[in-house]
């Protein structure tokens, strides 16, 4: 397994992350255990942000807390400098309950429902991303009974979308539930709308072209699509973008084979298109915003689990079965992701198996990772999944009823909870038994 980070094989031959020991986090927290490298995840803010300062423009870098987000990292990423995008109430919440400040939080999402427009406006954000003109009236209607004026970026779709492993493509994107399309006019239509309404300040437009990205011609491509529009919407509309938000997006490595580009190479990519392509357009260049979510805390997680049962296939494969799976994970069912893994309490013998990591869901489909080369695997035995940083956290789910893991922050060789692992009381807690059924049990 590759070792992201702070991670390395101690003297023992145990995983060792941010200094601590991972069997001593195993007999102190129990499995599965997320946890989370804070000096890999610090480095990677500094990396966005250090490239920006480096750029000379203006910027904002928006951690996308859909990527993992729990307070402490809300405090972290506030810390760091960063903005953060929320797509919910709940992600709001979480964020203003850690105290993040108002003015840089960003909210987006295609369906804001009143009750989460009117929330994000008494916290006072810093800006909503508009996706559909519904939400544009309502979000004037909402403000101008407020007596607020509320930022506004308008979010488009450049027809470019990209994706790790395919080409990027110019078509396609226009089909999409998510902004407003360049291509047939209706980008231009929620400009002339948006600058029209009281109680709306439009800064500028959003686009957000994929997910897990290796290359930097499908961002240079939306920058010169979205530099085309703002040239025509000064010209014709006299209007100025000061803001541009280009997304996330940037890949990670996962596994062998991944070839994600530098924080450094994606930022000098955008910043220079944007020098290239909106000189010349209004008087000065737009001040550029991100959001990485994956690049931020992806390979800052690894998740530590137990091995319990195993059955072996004769001629056709073993199965070795860990404590967590699709409940924690869901990403190798939903996406076919992939993984690496390493014992890690024997972390430097030699490999002697394939085997393939099942989850303990109900389900065939639970799988982590497909023929992975290990030690020989025994019950007890640590296995670690590495990149588990992002979406994993954030998507998992209690099917089976299974407990969702503690998540650690683990650095100069200390580790503190962040999120404690929920308990059997947890998982029956908002369940209400009405009196008749209760009754009739009683009864029985
Ligand atoms: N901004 C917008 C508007 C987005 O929709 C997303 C991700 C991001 C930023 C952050 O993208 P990132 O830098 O993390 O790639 N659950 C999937 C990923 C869904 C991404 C959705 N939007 C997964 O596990 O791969």
């Amino acid at each position: 397994m590759f070792l992201h980070g702070t991670s390395r094989i101690n003297d023992a031959g145990h995983l060792e992350i941010g200094g601590c020991d991972v069997t001593e986090l195993k007999a102190e927290y129990g499995t599965p255990l997320y946890i989370m490298d804070e000096q890999l995840i610090r480095q990677r803010c500094r990396e966005y942000m250090d490239a920006f300062r480096a750029s000379g423009l203006g910027f904002q870098v928006a951690y996308a807390s859909k990527a993992f987000s729990i307070m402490a990292m809300c405090r972290l990423v506030d810390e760091e400098g960063l903005s953060l995008d929320v797509v919910s109430d709940g992600e709001l919440y979480t964020a203003l309950q850690a105290g993040f400040p108002a003015e840089r939080i960003h909210f987006h999402g295609n369906n804001k429902t009143p009750d989460e427009i009117e929330m994000a406006i008494e916290a006072g954000i810093g800006c909503f991303v508009v996706d559909n003109l519904v939400e544009l009236s309502l979000l004037q209607a909402i403000a101008s009974s407020k007596e607020v004026t509320v930022n506004v970026l308008l979010r488009v779709t450049p027809g470019v979308e990209a994706h790790a492993h395919h080409a990027y493509a110019s078509t396609g994107q226009t089909d999409s539930k998510f902004g407003f399309d360049i291509g047939n006019g209706s980008a231009y239509a929620a400009v002339q709308q948006a600058s029209d309404k009281a109680n709306l300040q439009l800064l500028g437009v959003h686009s957000h072209i994929g997910s897990q990205i290796f290359e930097t011609e499908g961002f240079q491509l939306a920058v010169e699509r979205i530099a085309d529009f703002t040239r025509k919407v000064k010209e014709e509309l006299n209007i100025d973008f000061p803001v541009v938000n280009l997304g996330g997006g940037f890949g990670i490595r996962y596994v062998d084979g991944d070839t994600p580009l530098l924080v450094s190479e994606y930022v000098a990519a955008i910043t220079d298109a944007v020098k290239t392509h909106f000189a010349g357009i209004g008087s000065s260049l737009p001040q550029i915003w991100v959001e990485p979510g994956r690049s931020i805390v992806g390979d800052a997680g690894t998740t530590l689990y137990t091995v319990g049962t195993n059955k072996e296939i004769p001629g056709v494969r073993k199965y070795v079965a860990v404590d967590g799976g699709m409940t924690d994970n869901p990403r190798p069912a939903l996406y076919e992701s992939k993984y690496e893994a390493l014992l890690a309490n024997r972390a430097t013998e030699a490999n002697e198996e394939t085997v393939s990591i099942a989850g303990k869901c109900c389900e065939s489909g639970d799988m982590l990772i497909w023929d992975v080369e290990l030690p020989a695997v025994q019950s007890g035995d640590l296995l670690a999944v590495a990149c588990t940083g992002a979406y994993n956290y954030s998507m998992a789910s209690n099917y089976n009823r299974i407990r969702r893991p503690a998540v650690i922050f683990v650095q100069n060789g200390e580790s503190d909870l962040v999120v404690r692992r929920e308990s059997h009381g947890d998982i029956v807690v908002n369940d209400i038994v009405p009196e008749r059924i209760a009754k009739k049990a009683v009864t029985k």
